[in-house]
């Protein structure tokens, strides 16, 4: 027998008796696969058990409102899964009459559908050739075959993709990424792995070096770059100017020196406010002062101080001239502390003045 055939026959004689997999129906797989990403089986039937009840297909779900959902979510968390899978279902009503496109391609249009989750479905309830990697697959795999990087790393996903790709059983693609991920959760565990009871005992790699205990290697990658970022000093005379963004991201409901991120942005969808653009793309603005580094809510900054002396009244014409998305005012450089209090004035202050 080949490991797959072995995988097979062992999932068939030992599979958990699991409401979720007797209806080979795309939809309810898709809900019951999104709701075993954030819990355990057993919590997890109860829920899926009274949601299928309540929406039992596509289009029930796609005409409910995002309060019955969310009601009917209770007990799995992770709420943004609840409202995207309403979405996922408007857009499967919307696009293809309530059923589930057979390409893999399409499926990841859907919205809220991620490579794990239509890998599932298709290979599932339509025994299309997809492997899924889940972290449990991927420690299977990564016994099997001795898979000795960090599984946290950046290419490993790739790299176990396709491990999983040439290992699928091409006769059985639902069972058999059932069978991988029930392997992983219930024999090849992290700790203590029940090798003996195993129907891949004779084809694990690691198994045959005495090495289980050492993969699957996990490695936090090393923390992020800093980010760049640049914040204004604009002085005249004894006051320096402040402004207030209308809905800012960080330190919000203050009056703060301008300051805007360059290079990696703090989110994709973060933008700079086109008033402090416009600033910081004034002709006369400088290196003024050191580098210093600033964490603002878990993102580490280095910041840069540019400025200059301006004068006050021309500048003010100047930005008065400007579509006001912004507030600003001039305060008194001594009072900085006082009317933006975050310990960002203060390292700007030192910055500057050594
Ligand atoms: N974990 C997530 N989906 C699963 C499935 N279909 N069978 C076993 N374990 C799983």
């Amino acid at each position: 027998m080949t490991p797959q055939e072995k995988l097979y026959s062992w999932f068939l004689l030992n599979q958990r008796d699991l409401t979720f997999r007797k209806k080979k129906q795309a939809y309810s797989i898709w809900i019951s696969e999104v709701m075993l990403q954030q819990t355990r089986v057993a919590a997890m039937l109860p829920l899926y058990e009274s949601f299928i009840k309540k929406f039992p297909t596509v289009e029930t779900l796609a005409s409910s409102s995002e309060e019955e959902v969310l009601s009917a979510w209770k007990g799995l968390g992770y709420y943004s899964r609840a409202r995207n899978i309403r979405k996922g279902a408007i857009f499967l009503s919307q696009n293809y009459n309530g059923s589930f496109p057979k390409d893999l391609g399409k499926v990841l249009e859907v919205p809220g559908i991620g490579p794990y989750t239509a890998r599932a479905v298709l290979s599932i309830a339509y025994d299309l050739p997809f492997a899924v990697l889940d972290g449990n697959v991927k420690r299977v795999l990564s016994r099997l075959f001795l898979y000795e990087k960090n599984i946290l790393g950046s290419n490993a996903d790739k790299e176990l993709q396709i491990l999983a790709d040439e290992f699928l059983n091409l006769k059985y693609p639902g069972d058999h990424n059932q069978a991988m991920m029930e392997l992983g959760a219930t024999i090849c565990l992290p700790e203590n792995p029940k090798c003996l009871l195993c129907p891949l005992q004779q084809d694990c790699i690691a198994l045959s070096k005495n090495r289980t205990d050492q993969v699957p290697i996990r490695t936090k990658e090393k923390k992020k770059l800093e980010m760049t970022a640049k914040i204004l000093w604009m002085e005249a005379g004894d006051e320096v100017l402040l402004v207030k963004e209308k809905s800012p991201r960080f330190l919000k409901g203050m009056f703060v020196l301008p300051f805007y991120f360059e290079g990696e942005l703090p989110s994709e969808e973060y933008e700079t406010s086109p008033f402090i653009s416009k600033l910081s793309l004034l002709p006369d603005l400088r290196p003024y002062g050191k580098t210093f580094s600033h964490t603002i809510t878990h993102h580490k900054f280095k910041f840069f101080v540019i400025g200059n002396s301006f004068n006050k009244q021309k500048l003010n014409d100047e930005i008065s001239s400007w579509k006001k998305d912004i507030e600003w005012k001039w305060v008194k450089k001594e009072k900085l502390e006082e009317e933006f209090p975050s310990s960002l004035a203060k390292k700007t202050l030192n910055a500057i003045l050594k």
